[in-house]
């Protein structure tokens, strides 16, 4: 099967693309024909050498998938030949990744794709959109009529964030790079958007909220407690889910004088259940059309390096090319 892999860490030109072995398929696993795949910034990190756990060798790079189930293991009851699905979770913990033409996958992380649902969508919403419900409903126990501010609504997370908070009934305040990105965040449902780099996105912050937001969902991998503690309500609560290496200043006062909590997570540690639980709404919300699959562009599977380059250049160096999720094709 053709594959997009790597046999060492490094920089995006590391990715080999090439024939594999197909996967052999274990007793409690189904085999998927993969028909779209989406990059997640962590993807890049694990490409890069991050070596957060062993990696198997060759390692087949990607979290997301969608397609269909071709096969079944000999233990799985549940689960039949032909079922369109969706998943992440994959690539990550020392498993296999996705982004081949098939790929081996315990179901526990496979969901149904509803039939009104492309796998290009479900793929760009997958790791992304599991990481937004978890973020808003388990840890930020975000409530109807509450107001969220989400620093990075353009992103692959905040696009996510910003319509499911919506779609829970929240007004939502999200910053964007230019007007055109600004202009989509309204047409997916933001309240206000901030164009931070024309303006000192905390004072119009504090002029849209001025008596705080009740979540503030950081994206950026830099946080900047001062600024966010100050824009935060009583009893508010701050999500942070990025910048393993940020080590910023906290004003612990300001902070536990108002009541608020920090809630950090990564989602690939949730257990299944609990992002079974995630996939169901976002299934229901993307067949009634409430959640959109925000898509910068498809491009065929050989050009994995390319999409790494270009993910990279928008989440670590900040480039400002990139309007949505990168996804690709088998
Ligand atoms: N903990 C977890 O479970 C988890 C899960 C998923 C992702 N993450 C992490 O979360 C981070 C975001 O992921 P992502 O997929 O959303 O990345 P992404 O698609 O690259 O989004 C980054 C966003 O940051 C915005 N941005 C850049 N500089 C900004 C600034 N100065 N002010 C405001 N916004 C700015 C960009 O907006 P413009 O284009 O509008 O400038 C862009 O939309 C990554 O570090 C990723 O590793 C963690």
């Amino acid at each position: 099967m053709k594959a997009a892999f790597i046999e060492k860490t490094g920089s995006p030109d590391v990715i080999q693309y090439g024939d594999l072995p197909a996967p052999a398929l274990k007793p409690h696993e189904v085999l998927v024909k993969v028909q779209a795949v989406s990059v997640n910034p962590i993807d890049t990190y694990i490409r890069n050498g991050a070596n957060y756990w062993p990696l198997p060798q060759p390692f087949i790079i990607g979290c997301d998938l969608a397609g269909i189930i071709t096969q079944v293991g000999s233990d799985v009851t549940d689960w039949k030949v032909g079922t369109r699905v969706w998943g992440s979770n994959q690539g990550l913990l020392g498993r296999q990744g996705t982004f081949a033409e098939l790929a081996a996958v315990d179901p526990q992380w496979l969901y149904k794709t509803p039939d009104n649902v492309s796998d290009e969508a479900a793929a760009a919403c997958a790791l992304v959109g599991i990481t937004a419900h978890l973020g808003l409903f388990e840890h930020g126990r975000l409530k109807s009529g509450e107001t969220i501010f989400v620093r990075g609504g353009t992103g692959g997370v905040g696009a996510m964030v910003l319509q499911m908070a919506r779609a829970g009934g929240a007004k939502v305040i999200t910053t964007a790079g230019s007007a055109d990105k600004a202009e989509r965040c309204r047409q997916l449902g933001a309240d206000h958007v901030i164009e931070y780099r024309s303006c000192d996105w905390a004072q119009e912050l504090a002029r849209l909220a001025p008596q705080g937001v009740d979540v503030f969902w950081e994206t950026l991998r830099e946080p900047d407690f001062d600024t966010a503690v100050a824009a935060m309500a009583p009893c508010a609560r701050m999500i942070l889910m990025a910048g393993r290496d940020a080590r910023p200043p906290f004003p612990v006062g300001p902070f536990y004088v108002k009541g608020c909590s920090l809630h950090g997570f990564a989602m690939f540690k949730a257990s299944a259940a609990t992002q079974a639980v995630a996939a169901q709404q976002i299934n229901h919300w993307l067949s009634t059309g409430a959640l959109y699959a925000c898509i910068d562009r498809v491009l065929p599977l050989s050009e994995a390096a390319t999409a790494h380059a270009l993910q990279e250049a928008n989440t670590v160096r900040k480039e400002g090319t990139l309007g949505g999720k990168i996804v690709l094709k088998p």
